[in-house]
């Protein structure tokens, strides 16, 4: 049976939402995990996990971050240098890309200290992790407020290159989907009506039929 909320359900009074919206626990729906990487004005790397993103493809490539903190560096750096790099982890290498959130500082070459290898970008002027499986080199296009005086934006940026392992683009080898490839985040699911939260976790795409298949079913 469907419910409907329309309210924070009284269950959730108390719990810990680390500035989210109680509907965003309710829902949990899965977003990409990756690392946005750029130069920081004294040329040291900034690294920087993002999930809540998504992509438009008419009129080009771009990349729409949904939600991207105005004060954090990756805002400073991508408006100054106009540039980044879009990578994707898969889970072998994961927890290297997780660490940059721990190495933080001005002075920090955040991609180094997480034990992960800097790579030059080919077109844009920012850093690529040479561990994770797609590079996207980026421009950085416009931003708009999510709300007045809102302290996140909503940020939209041009990919200009895409830098792919070829064992990942070849669905017969390593392929984009499954255990090797493409991670998502299911961010603190929770039950409203119990209140009962579920772990944050890492998780991956499963190929589960063609069109074809499912019409036959
Ligand atoms: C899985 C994961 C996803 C995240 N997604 C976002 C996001 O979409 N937007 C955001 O502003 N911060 C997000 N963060 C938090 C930033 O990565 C974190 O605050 C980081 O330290 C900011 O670094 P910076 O100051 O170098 O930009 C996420 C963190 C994790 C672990």
């Amino acid at each position: 049976m469907k419910k409907e909320f329309m309210n924070c359900p009284s269950c959730f009074e108390g719990q810990e939402m680390y500035g989210f919206d109680w509907k965003e626990h309710v829902v949990a729906i899965p977003a990409p995990l990756v690392v946005v990487t750029s130069y920081k004005e004294n040329g040291k790397t900034n690294a920087t996990m993002q999930s809540w993103l998504t992509f438009s493809n008419s009129d080009g490539f771009y990349c729409i971050f949904a939600d991207v903190n105005k004060y954090g560096h990756m805002y400073s750096t991508i408006k100054e240098k106009k540039s980044l790099v879009i990578n994707f982890p898969s889970a072998d290498v994961y927890m290297k890309c997780h660490a940059t959130i721990y190495n933080n500082e001005y002075e920090d070459d955040e991609i180094q200290m997480a034990g992960l290898t800097v790579e030059k970008a080919s077109m844009v002027d920012a850093p690529r992790i040479k561990e994770c499986f797609l590079n996207l080199e980026c421009e950085y296009a416009w931003e708009k407020e999510l709300t007045p005086d809102s302290y996140h934006i909503v940020m939209c940026v041009k990919v200009v290159n895409v830098v792919m392992d070829e064992e990942y683009y070849n669905e017969q080898m390593k392929g984009r989907y499954g255990e090797t490839g493409y991670l998502y985040n299911i961010h603190s699911p929770r039950n409203p009506e119990s209140g009962k939260e579920e772990n944050t976790c890492v998780g991956i795409i499963k190929k589960y039929a063609t069109y074809d298949e499912l019409s036959n079913k």
